[in-house]
């Protein structure tokens, strides 16, 4: 195999093309280049542009070349929230929510994310890492070569760096890049039932300090009931003076303020929002908090969907992420999380695209490296099967992926 690379002659590149994250109006410029060609060496991307500039002085002879006749490349997909290092499943939950229970009272009768706690401290290490991998080969099947990964069905020591060990090893082993995140204040466990603020400080004294170098973001479940906004603040704060990165669970069910508090804390992501108030979606927007929108979990619990189109207009980076879990979001489905971002929160395919790529990148500190098609950034791309980017929302709840090339190689072609 050479170490050079061409992909000829695409029908479009969508470069999304920038090393930050893009706010409001910004998120509608996606870069599109038209009869496209990029060089990549060493894994690298070298240079991108229309197909007669950019090979004109080329020796095609020594480079592989892939063929994108008739396609459209654009940056590999990131998704920027995920916890899918998980053992045993909820499949029973998600019928009793059909039947008109809420994924609180579920949580509040001792079911919800306790029950995956259980199953995945009872899990060996063996077997997360083997699920781990067949739900990461899933998400690659959908374009996707980053994604982060929370921690937080362990909620003791020993379970919490048994899953953020597993991530680690996906990270070395899997073609996916995998980001890891500490949630360990996802959920009380039984053995402190009632003694939260008990918890709280067994997490801040005990357990951050001894996981802040297997993680590089800590999270918190901020919400009625789970956490609340002084505790997270005490959380995070404890984290960043640790030198940890701040993401947090915010404003999902009840407006609680989380918005603000990201703020506040200069997190780098607020994610879920689905309640965020006006204020703290014009502080997020402000501080440049990325505002991670979750649309397939609000889908999935039936809830009102966040208010990404408002939150653009009023100038906030919105990310996208699937929320793969096992309790409240049950799936990895990208064509389900750009339908629902076109056709239920009123992005536009343009502003989706950002949101899933260099926006997505942001939302996880990656902005520099990776997310858009720029000379610099690792040559990780989706070739999709169709000659325009407005095929993805538009070919309905389908995978319009064909082909994943990961740091300049082939990585999954479409039998
Ligand atoms: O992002 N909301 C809290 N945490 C997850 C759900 C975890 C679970 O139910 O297992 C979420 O939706
Ligand atoms: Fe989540």
């Amino acid at each position: 195999m050479k170490d050079k690379v061409i992909i000829k002659n695409a029908s479009e590149v969508v470069t999304c093309t920038g090393f930050k994250e893009k706010k409001g109006e910004a998120m509608k410029d996606i870069g599109v280049i038209y009869n496209a060609s990029i060089i990549i060496e060493n894994e690298i991307i070298k240079a991108v542009g229309a197909t007669e500039e950019i090979l004109k002085d080329i020796d095609e002879s020594q480079y592989e070349v892939i063929s994108a006749e008739g396609k459209t490349i654009l940056p590999g997909f990131v998704d920027p929230h995920t916890h899918f290092i998980f053992g045993g499943y909820r499949a029973e939950e998600f019928s009793w929510r059909l039947k008109g229970d809420s994924y609180m009272s579920i949580m509040e009768r001792g079911g919800g994310i306790v029950n995956t706690v259980k199953s995945t401290r009872e899990a060996t290490e063996e077997e997360l890492y083997a699920l781990g991998k067949e739900r990461l080969n899933s998400m690659l099947e959908f374009g996707v070569t980053t994604v982060e990964g929370k921690s937080g069905y362990g909620l003791d020591l020993e379970t919490e760096l048994k899953q953020l060990k597993v991530m680690e090893r996906l990270n070395k082993d899997h073609e996916i890049d995998v980001v890891s995140t500490f949630l360990g204040a996802h959920a009380t466990p039984a053995e402190y039932k009632g003694r939260t603020e008990e918890y709280v400080e067994f997490i801040i004294n005990e357990v951050l300090p001894k996981v802040k170098d297997n993680a590089e973001f800590c999270d918190v479940f901020c919400e009625k009931n789970v956490f609340s906004i002084e505790q997270s603040r005490r959380i995070l704060k404890a984290a960043k003076s640790l030198g940890m990165k701040l993401k947090l669970h915010a404003d999902e069910i009840v407006q609680l303020g989380g918005a603000e508090l990201s703020a506040e804390l200069s997190a780098i992501s607020a994610d879920h929002l689905l309640q965020a108030s006006d204020e703290g979606i014009g502080a997020m927007a402000k501080a440049g908090v990325v505002a991670t929108l979750l649309p397939c979990t609000a889908f999935s619990l039936r809830e009102s969907f966040a208010r990404g189109r408002e939150m653009i207009d009023k100038g906030c980076a919105v990310a996208l992420a699937t929320d793969f879990n096992p309790g409240s979001c049950f799936t990895n489905s990208i064509p389900l999380l750009f339908a629902l971002s076109c056709l239920q929160m009123n992005l536009t395919i343009e502003e989706s695209i950002t949101a899933l790529t260099i926006n997505a990148a942001a939302a996880i500190h990656r902005a520099e490296s990776i997310g858009s098609i720029d000379v610099g950034k690792k040559a990780d791309m989706v070739m999709l099967k169709y000659p325009s980017y407005k095929f993805i929302p538009y070919n309905i709840g389908v995978n319009t992926v064909e082909k994943v090339i990961k740091k300049g190689r082939i990585v999954y072609s479409k039998a």
